[in-house]
């Protein structure tokens, strides 16, 4: 197909550009960032079949949601814990997230899964607390590269989702909080590495995952793709069957990096 033709296409498509600042910047640094691209991003935000998601550290959270309150930018967070309340020395719950009107929150970061050693049955515990609070969980997946190599990618998808879609599926249609649920597919060889799969594989993973979910069709699903996308990768990795958007790391530190990601 011509580039044009999928240009237009792309176009018509809607996608999500969540951007996870994770801990590369200071809260200082992450402000002025914010200030300095105020208007670019208020733009960038207003074009059509656009959804810009930020995900400052916690303690920017609120003055952001609060800045942004009326654009079309949303605000997440990156991580919350697996507990209501209660004596868990340095967690954040869903329902503080909630206080700062934060509208998503990531879950299952391949970094946190390492870092803290959380488990799926940990992940679905907080998928489970946002769910209750109203806030969209962006539920993180991937396999490393062990695991891809030996064909075993759809295995590590399937156990880490498992629980999450036995719980959806034994609550009825009307028990569910009407919110979105994301997932975004991180092989965790792409990400910050440069490299990306193929978009021949990509194209089976999603087709999976859609026929995964399309067990649970009273859910408002969003498929998302993260590992290394910039704005050299993105136009193509936009042909992608079933994908609703991109979870996006060192891209989105540079404004006009992350604006050719988003146009492109
Ligand atoms: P990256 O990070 O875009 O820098 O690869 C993505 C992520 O970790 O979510």
């Amino acid at each position: 197909m011509n580039k044009n033709l999928l240009k237009t296409q792309n176009k018509n498509k809607s996608f999500y550009f969540i951007a996870n600042w994770k801990m590369q910047l200071t809260l200082n640094e992450e402000s002025n960032f914010v200030d300095l691209n105020l208007q670019n991003f208020k733009k960038l935000s207003s074009k059509k079949n656009i959804q810009i998601i930020l995900c400052p550290s916690f303690l920017n959270i609120r003055s952001l949601s609060k800045l942004f309150k009326s654009t079309n930018i949303k605000i997440g967070a990156q991580n919350c814990s697996s507990h209501i309340k209660g004596a868990y020395t340095g967690q954040i719950s869903a329902q503080s997230l909630s206080d700062t009107y934060c509208q998503y929150c990531i879950i299952g970061h391949s970094e946190c899964r390492k870092e803290y050693k959380e488990s799926n049955n940990e992940i679905f515990k907080k998928f489970e607390s946002l769910i209750s609070q109203n806030i969209s969980p962006i539920i993180c997946i991937g396999e490393n590269l062990e695991e891809n190599k030996s064909g075993r990618t759809l295995d590590i998808l399937e156990k880490q989702l498992v629980e999450i879609f036995k719980y959806l599926l034994k609550r009825n249609e009307n028990k569910v909080n009407k919110v979105k649920i994301l997932i975004a597919y991180e092989p965790i060889w792409a990400i910050g590495t440069g490299i990306t799969p193929t978009i021949n594989s990509l194209n089976k993973t999603f087709a999976w995952l859609k026929q995964q979910t399309k067990n649970i069709p009273f859910i408002n699903w969003k498929l998302l793709y993260g590992g290394s996308v910039n704005s050299k990768n993105v136009f193509d990795l936009k042909q992608i069957n079933n994908l609703s958007g991109f979870l996006i790391g060192g891209s989105s530190l540079d404004f006009q990096e992350f604006e050719k990601v988003v146009i492109l």
